[in-house]
């Protein structure tokens, strides 16, 4: 939209009118950057009027209200539809509203949403068995959230380390890591936005630099109270960073020799995002603890922290716990969503997809300069910049289609498994032609 009727069109949606403008607002002229920051300031005024007071601004939200959707895309109120490149932050892999995900919700809403913890589960126990089966874990236990199953496993890792006789257990994380906003998960995560105003951290962390297994190598054999690893198989949130190929391996077998558990954070590489169930499959090893949440639910809250080896007797009655975590709603939910996967060899097409996008942004972004690297693990697709560009979301928002920009210069691509060859193909195009416009204003 040219910044004139841009402007227009956000201050009637006020009741103000704006002066026919008598300046010349074509990319070419000195008041066009001027005009695109009113654009920007409008963009931000509306999303601040389109909220309520009531509501605690912990998010920055953009300016759309999503009324309805339906597989790849949403539909905003006015009847806009939007191609949904990221699935809710990584949640809905099989797509908004998937028709079999519904199903498992009405009918189990319509028997029995909770009971509580306190006494047995028939469907809970079928996830957990589902769930061992697909990943070689050996029990699981459920919660509501990514950062709640990484709280699980922060403290498997102190327990471990107890048993041990080690008085402050010390967990390896990450730099540019992200684990989520509890305290103990935000303390673990590694970005001082996040941390910042929450201090004192919680003890018992020590921070690597992430995809180097030397430093690992050298913190262990410094630090005798080092009890594990937790680690993002790729880094989503950091910048999408991809390590190298036998990154865990390295890692399993450091574990192996200094007696630590191995606690990979699957919470947006599980569920088939990255073309296999579980993306440290990929490298043919078992975890001692695997956290994930996110796809698991395509939308509906679970989380789940899986366990094998040396953290399978850890927990024990009493040790842990959540009031509404592995509901008998929550747990119908999730085995659809298993189901879905599996019927539809959606890990499989995650795989496939994820090449093909990979495969036409890589050729078509290669004369940029400013487009320094396409980088994807299935349909985990990062596309870095050389500069900043945070102003492509709101871009590409006007042109209906929904990206990420993380890191500040890395645009994030979370699309659903059940994105259609077109689907792929229009998202490629305009994708491709708004990162073209960005770069050459
Ligand atoms: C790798 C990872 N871990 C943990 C979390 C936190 O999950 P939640 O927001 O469900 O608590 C996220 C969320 O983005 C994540 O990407």
């Amino acid at each position: 939209m040219a910044a004139n009727a841009a402007i227009s069109v956000f201050a009637a949606d006020y009741g103000i009118t704006v002066p026919k403008p008598t300046l010349d607002l074509s990319p070419k002229t000195k008041h066009f950057h001027r005009s695109r920051a009113l654009q920007r300031y409008f963009i931000s005024w509306k999303a601040i009027k389109m909220t309520t007071d009531a509501l605690i601004p912990t998010y920055a939200r953009l300016p759309v209200h999503f009324t309805k959707g339906k597989g790849a895309w949403l539909t905003d109120k006015e009847g806009k539809k939007y191609l949904d490149a990221m699935s809710g932050i990584g949640v809905c892999g099989l797509g908004h509203c998937h028709p079999s995900v519904t199903q498992a919700i009405t009918e189990q809403a319509s028997q029995l949403v909770h009971t509580s913890n306190l006494y047995h589960i028939d469907k809970q126990s079928e996830l957990a068995e589902r769930l061992c089966h697909i990943s070689g874990m050996s029990r699981a236990f459920f919660c509501n959230s990514g950062a709640e199953a990484n709280e699980a496993a922060i403290k498997l890792a102190r327990l471990h380390g107890h048993k041990k006789g080690i008085e402050v257990p010390t967990v390896i994380v990450m730099e540019n890591a992200f684990h989520g906003r509890t305290l103990a998960t935000l303390s673990a995560t590694g970005n001082r936005k996040v941390q910042a105003g929450f201090e004192p951290l919680m003890k018992g962390l020590t921070r690597a630099p992430y995809n180097d297994v030397e430093a690992i190598n050298a913190i262990i054999k410094n630090n005798p109270s080092i009890v594990a690893i937790l680690v993002e198989p790729v880094q989503g949130e950091g910048g999408l960073n991809i390590p190298a190929n036998d990154y865990l391996n390295a890692l399993r077998g450091i574990c192996d020799e200094h007696d630590c558990l191995l606690m990979l954070d699957e919470v947006q590489t599980g569920n088939g995002r990255t073309g296999a169930y579980f993306s440290y499959q990929h490298n043919k090893i078992l975890p001692d603890v695997v956290t994930t949440a996110k796809g698991l639910g395509n939308g509906f809250p679970i989380g789940a922290c899986l366990v094998a080896g040396k953290a399978k007797e850890l927990f024990q009655p009493g040790s842990h716990g959540s009031t509404y975590g592995g509901s008998p709603l929550g747990c119908a939910t999730a085995l659809a969503v298993l189901n879905t996967l599996e019927r539809d060899h959606l890990v499989k097409r995650a795989q496939e997809l994820g090449q093909r996008i990979y495969n036409s942004l890589n050729n078509q972004l290669a004369e940029l300069e400013q487009v320094k690297e396409v980088r994807h693990k299935g349909l985990m697709i990062g596309i870095e910049l050389t500069l900043p560009c945070g102003e492509l979301v709101e871009m590409a928002l006007e042109k209906g289609l929904l990206i990420n920009v993380t890191a500040g210069n890395v645009i994030r691509l979370l699309p659903p498994l059940v994105l259609s060859n077109t689907e792929a193909d229009e998202l490629i195009q305009k994708l491709t032609t708004l990162i073209s416009t960005f770069l050459l204003k």
